[in-house]
C-alpha cells in the first residue's frame, strides 16, 4: 500500500487530491492547521476511510513533524497562505509560513521520504508578464520576478520563488527526488469564496443587481481540480520529472473573464445588468501556461472543458448556498 504524505491536505487541492488517492487505496496522513481548510462533512468522511489519518497541526512549528514516520513513496507540499485577501491584509504572515513550513519540512525529511511535490504558481513570473518581457502562452524557464518587494501583493509570489529555489537547492544537495508545479488557475468545488469562480457563483446566487465583474477583458486559462490532480500524481510517478518545474493548467480553454461571467450566470438562470469593473491592480492581462513539458514527461491531456468544470463547481456552490439559506 503506498504511503503518502499531504501538508495542507484540508485544503482546496489537497482535498480532491487525498480523494482521490483514498479512492486508489493510498495510505494517507493529511495535516493542515484548519486556518483555511475546513472540518467539514467531506473532510470528515474523508477521514472515515480505512487507511487516512488527518493531523492537526501549525506546520510553521519546530515540531509539527516530530511525530510522523519518516518512511513515505509521496510527500506533497501543499499548505501556504494564499488568496488576495490574505496577501493584501497580511503580507508578513505569507512571508512566514509559506517559508518557515517549507523550510521546517526540507529539515525533516530523511533521505527514506519518497519524491516530494511542491506546490508553486504562475504569479511566481507575472512580474515579467505584465512588464512584457514573458511571452503567454508561458513555459517554465523564464525569469521569476517582482515588481516591487514593498508592494504586499507580491508577498505571495515572493514566498514562491523562493520556496522553488529552496525545494531545487536542497533537493541537489540531498540527492533527494522532488518536483515543482507551478499551478495555473485551478478552480472546482470547495475552494473556499476569495477566487473567481466561486466569488461570481455566490453573487450570482445572491442575485447582485447589477453585477460587477471585475476584469472583463482579462485573459485566464482555468484548470479543473481533477485534472490538475491528474497532472500532479502523474508528475510524481515519473521519475525523469524529478528536478523539474513544470507547468500544471489547461492550455485549452483560455477564455475572457467577462466569458467567464456568462458562463456562470447562465448555470444560474440570472439575467442581470453586467458593471464592468476594473481589475485589481497587479493582476496581469493575460495567464496561459505552455504545458509541452507536463506533456512530455507524462502523456497529460486535459479532460474537464470550463463549460463542464463551471457547471459542476456551480452546482456545488448552490447546494451549499441553499443549505446556508434553510438554516438562517
Ligand atoms: N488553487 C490554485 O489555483 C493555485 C494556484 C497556484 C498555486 N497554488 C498553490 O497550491 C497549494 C494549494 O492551494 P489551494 O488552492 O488548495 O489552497 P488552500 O488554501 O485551499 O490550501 C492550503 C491549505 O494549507 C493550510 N495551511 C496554511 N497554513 C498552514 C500551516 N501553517 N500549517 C498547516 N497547514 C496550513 C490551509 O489551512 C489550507 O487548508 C498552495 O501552496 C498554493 O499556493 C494553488
Amino acid at each position: 500500500m503506498a504511503r503518502t504524505l499531504i501538508l495542507g491536505g484540508a485544503g482546496f487541492i489537497g482535498y480532491h487530491l487525498a480523494a482521490r488517492l483514498a479512492a486508489e487505496g493510498h495510505a494517507l496522513t493529511l495535516v493542515d492547521d484548519f486556518s483555511r481548510g475546513r472540518r467539514d462533512g467531506e473532510i470528515e468522511a474523508l477521514c472515515a476511510r480505512p487507511g487516512v489519518t488527518l493531523v492537526q497541526a501549525d506546520l510553521t512549528r519546530e515540531d509539527a513533524l516530530r511525530d510522523l514516520p519518516a518512511r513515505w513513496d509521496s510527500v506533497y507540499m501543499l499548505a501556504a497562505v494564499v488568496g488576495v485577501r490574505n496577501v493584501e491584509t497580511d503580507p508578513a504572515r505569507v512571508i512566514r509560513t509559506n517559508t518557515l513550513a517549507l523550510m521546517r519540512l526540507l529539515d525533516w525529511l530523511t533521505p527514506e521520504a519518497g519524491m516530494l511535490f511542491f506546490a508553486s504558481t504562475s504569479e511566481t513570473y507575472a512580474g515579467g508578464v505584465s512588464a512584457g518581457t514573458v511571452a503567454v502562452p508561458t513555459p517554465e524557464d523564464v525569469p521569476l520576478s517582482v515588481p516591487d518587494v514593498a508592494a504586499p501583493r507580491f508577498a505571495y509570489a515572493a514566498s514562491k520563488i523562493l520556496g522553488e529555489a529552496a525545494v531545487i537547492h536542497t533537493a541537489r544537495a540531498r540527492a533527494r527526488p522532488s518536483v515543482i508545479g507551478r499551478f495555473h488557475n485551478v478552480y472546482g468545488p470547495r475552494m473556499g469564496a476569495d477566487h473567481v469562480v466561486p466569488e461570481l457563483s455566490l453573487r450570482a446566487l445572491r442575485r447582485e443587481d447589477p453585477f460587477r465583474v471585475y476584469g472583463t477583458d482579462q485573459r485566464r486559462a482555468f484548470c479543473h481540480v481533477s485534472d490538475a490532480v491528474e497532472a500532479m500524481v502523474r508528475l510524481m510517478a515519473t521519475p525523469a520529472a524529478s528536478g523539474r518545474v513544470v507547468n500544471i493548467g489547461n492550455d485549452t480553454e483560455e477564455t475572457l473573464i467577462e466569458d467567464l461571467a456568462g458562463l456562470v450566470l447562465r448555470e444560474a438562470g440570472f439575467a442581470p445588468r453586467l458593471e464592468r469593473v476594473a481589475a485589481p491592480a497587479g493582476s496581469v492581462a493575460r495567464r496561459c501556461p505552455d504545458i509541452g513539458r507536463l506533456r512530455e514527461l507524462t502523456g497529460f491531456v486535459p479532460k474537464v472543458s470550463l463549460e463542464a468544470g463551471v457547471r459542476e463547481t456551480f452546482a456545488w456552490y448552490r447546494l451549499r448556498h441553499e443549505a446556508e439559506a434553510r438554516s438562517r
